[in-house]
């Protein structure tokens, strides 16, 4: 079938090329020439396992290529839009502006027939109100919610784990599911769920995915706080109750809590969306979720203090990741970095190390320094601090080594993820969060 993606970011690049990948002849469009330039060349804009692999062959294979463009839509069966939609400036809803541009550029190459099908994060009723804007093109609005996860984008997109069209009532809706149907086709035919449903339901389902994946985080990171007083530890908590299936141990990692472009935004539109309905009350335990998160951030800090035994003045501490998670280089509302800056402003001599994200780092916090390589951000420190769990810093560094390397064999696991007994044997004071 013949595709277009507009908006080439993080959702439009991977999802252009993925769908390429499974045979569908796509243009990608953005406003940006530089992304479009990168793209082109089958250069990934940002760090995506596996994304350069499949703009490779899509280009190579003739099925994909990428314009500024946006006449270059014209023609195609269905036109996805996967622009952003961050958190409005001095706000928390989000902030439409892109999703609407989007849709005015497109309409006048729009044809009857022809199914958008918007993918962007958006407050529920945004989806009605574009379908009245398209509805005098002939042209029917789906709304398809992403739920990849970065750094397993390319996977998550070909083999999803359900698929969500929120459709209008009627023929035209129910054509628009069948199109969407043949553009997922591979998934589909093996099996995952593909769910029609109102235009407010899908809506819905993608931010209350994220609403209940921030909430499962926060709540862990709530009893670490209440296993930090009684001495209790919050994995073996986490791992105890991970066993009953109805909860999962999945999402129950406790630490310096979440970040990234997508859970820490999307809570606070949906409470701002809640609340222009009249409904805030509904999910008023979402800012509690929010608040929990990043007084994370801040104990984090207070841990490395109290373990130099209350001042950071003139300490050297290595901050071990950049990235909010790892297999990424994105910094969005990153704890890591917060982390980082908290350090920094209470006087510690702040090295950062990211096996992907420094550039990105250094760019948005000139303020911090920054080492490409561990053993230069370990040399000589009084602390070390594990903010993002790469398997850098988690399975594949030596404590033994490591421990030769500073100054003060201390280290605060900002992720839960290194071997406490290890760290220890090697000579480590180890600190875990939520761990005596
Ligand atoms: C999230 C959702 O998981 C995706 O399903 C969704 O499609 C995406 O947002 C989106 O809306 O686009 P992502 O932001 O890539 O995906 O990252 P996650 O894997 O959800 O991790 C989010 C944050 O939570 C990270 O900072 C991670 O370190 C943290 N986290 C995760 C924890 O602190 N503990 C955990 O147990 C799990």
């Amino acid at each position: 079938m013949r595709l277009s993606v507009i908006g080439c970011g993080y959702l439009g690049a991977v999802h252009a090329a993925a769908m390429a990948s499974i045979g569908h002849d796509v243009v990608g469009i953005d406003v940006d020439a530089n992304k479009i330039e990168a793209l082109s060349n089958a250069r990934a804009p940002f760090f995506e396992p596996g994304l350069t692999e499949i703009l490779t062959e899509g280009i190579n294979a003739g099925k994909l290529r990428f314009t500024t463009d946006i006449a270059a839509a014209a023609g195609a069966a269905v036109h996805f839009i996967g622009v952003g939609t961050p958190q409005q400036r001095g706000g928390d809803a989000a902030d439409l502006t892109f999703v609407d541009a989007a849709i005015d550029a497109l309409i006048p190459h729009l044809q009857p027939g022809d199914v958008v099908a918007g993918k962007s994060t958006v407050p529920v009723g945004t989806a009605e109100r574009l379908a009245k804007r398209i509805a005098p093109t002939g042209a029917t609005l789906v709304w398809n919610p992403e739920f990849l996860r970065e750094g397993w984008a390319v996977q998550d997109t070909i083999e999803p784990d359900r698929l969500v069209a929120g459709v209008p009532s009627g023929p035209d809706g129910l054509r628009a599911a069948d199109i969407l149907r043949d553009v997922y086709h591979p998934a589909v035919a093996s099996g995952t769920p593909f769910i029609v449903t109102d235009y407010a339901t899908a809506e819905l389902v993608k931010v209350a995915a994220n609403a209940f994946l921030a909430t499962k985080i926060s709540f862990i990171n709530a009893m670490a706080e209440i296993a930090e007083v009684t001495g209790a530890d919050v994995t073996q908590l986490a791992d105890a109750i991970g066993h009953d299936v109805r909860i999962g141990r999945r999402f129950l990692g406790a630490g310096i809590g979440f970040g990234g472009g997508c859970l820490p935004k999307d809570i606070r539109a949906f409470s701002a969306r809640a609340e222009e309905l009249g409904r805030g009350e509904s999910v008023a335990f979402l800012r509690e979720v929010d608040a929990i998160n990043l007084r994370r951030r801040e104990r984090a800090v207070q841990m490395v203090v109290d373990a130099l035994d209350g001042t950071l003045f003139e300490k050297k501490v290595a901050v071990l990741g950049a990235a909010f998670k790892p297999h990424s280089d994105d910094i969005r509302d990153s704890p890591a970095l917060d982390v980082a800056v908290g350090l920094k402003g209470l006087g510690a001599h702040v090295v950062v190390t990211d096996p992907a994200a420094i550039d990105n780092a250094a760019r948005a916090y000139p303020q911090l320094s920054f080492a490409r390589d561990l053993d230069e951000a370990l040399a000589g420190a009084d602390a070390v601090i594990v903010v993002t769990e790469w398997d850098a810093y988690r399975r594949d560094l030596d404590p033994v080594r490591a421990a030769a390397l500073v100054s003060n064999p201390i280290v605060v696991d900002g992720r839960n993820c290194l071997d406490a007994v290890a760290w220890r044997a090697a000579g480590w004071t180890y600190l875990g969060m939520g761990r005596p």
